[in-house]
């Protein structure tokens, strides 16, 4: 599940424009050519199961359209961005690449078709980072939780909680997608740490203002306090 994937089908003059950009030395905004089609027998929202552990939320996000992708999932670092090969789309998703309700049907009778995308920022207004704590959570020997509504364009790569009184930390398994773990986490509220690292390799640890109370429980989510813009 790949939420926020922004897609284009350019015209050829903007392709032309867009090879001009392709020799510039960054090629972080460049598009690349790839191919698109979709789950022809899913729900409109295709499905709400997916790598990344968004869950029933995943096939929500940025109105449905949202894709499934293989190779720039990168085992769950990408997750919220989207893919290098070809997308599988919900129909709902797919069909929103046509201007038009025609020009969607004309794309839904072709059922794949070439496309140029390329990895745009994420954006949840008047949203803060937010902690799902995990249903397989189990307070206070285990703890799972997602992000979301992370904006921007870069990953979060680290993730560590740390005691707020002595401040010892600890560095949190990545068990899939954006799903974070560790067995036995320190106890009392829960200062968070987030690394955020950009395609330059550039990285930079985010402190939210709240901490995730003491008494976490399963299925809750807790809001940061924070939002990031890159
Ligand atoms: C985001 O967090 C700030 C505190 O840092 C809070 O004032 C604000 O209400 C929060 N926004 C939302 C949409 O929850």
């Amino acid at each position: 599940m790949a939420p926020s994937l922004r897609f284009l089908l350019l015209l050829p003059a903007t392709f032309f424009f867009m090879q001009t950009l392709a020799e510039a030395a960054t090629c972080s905004d460049c598009f690349i050519q790839s191919q698109a089609a979709y789950y022809p027998n899913s729900d409109e929202y295709g499905t709400d199961t997916g790598r990344c552990g968004y869950g029933s939320f995943g096939a929500t996000l940025n109105g449905g359209d949202v894709a499934a992708v293989s190779a720039l999932y990168r085992d769950g670092v990408g997750c919220g961005s989207s893919g290098n090969t070809d997308f599988i789309l919900s129909r709902r998703a797919f069909s929103r690449m046509g201007q038009t309700t025609d020009a969607a049907a004309s794309l839904l009778a072709l059922g794949v078709v070439d496309i140029e995308y390329r990895r745009v920022s994420c954006s949840y207004p008047y949203k803060n980072i937010t902690i799902k704590i995990d249903q397989n959570s189990n307070y206070p020997y285990y703890l799972a939780f997602v992000i979301w509504h992370q904006q921007g364009r870069r990953d979060i790569t680290a993730v560590q909680l740390c005691e707020t009184q002595n401040f010892a930390c600890k560095l949190l398994d990545r068990s899939y997608g954006a799903v974070w773990t560790t067995t036995s986490p320190p106890s009392g509220p829960l200062s968070l740490r987030m690394l955020f690292s950009d395609e330059n390799g550039d990285e930079t640890w985010v402190v939210p203002v709240n901490n995730i109370p003491q008494d976490w429980k399963a299925g809750e989510t807790y809001d940061t306090g924070v939002q990031v813009n890159s």
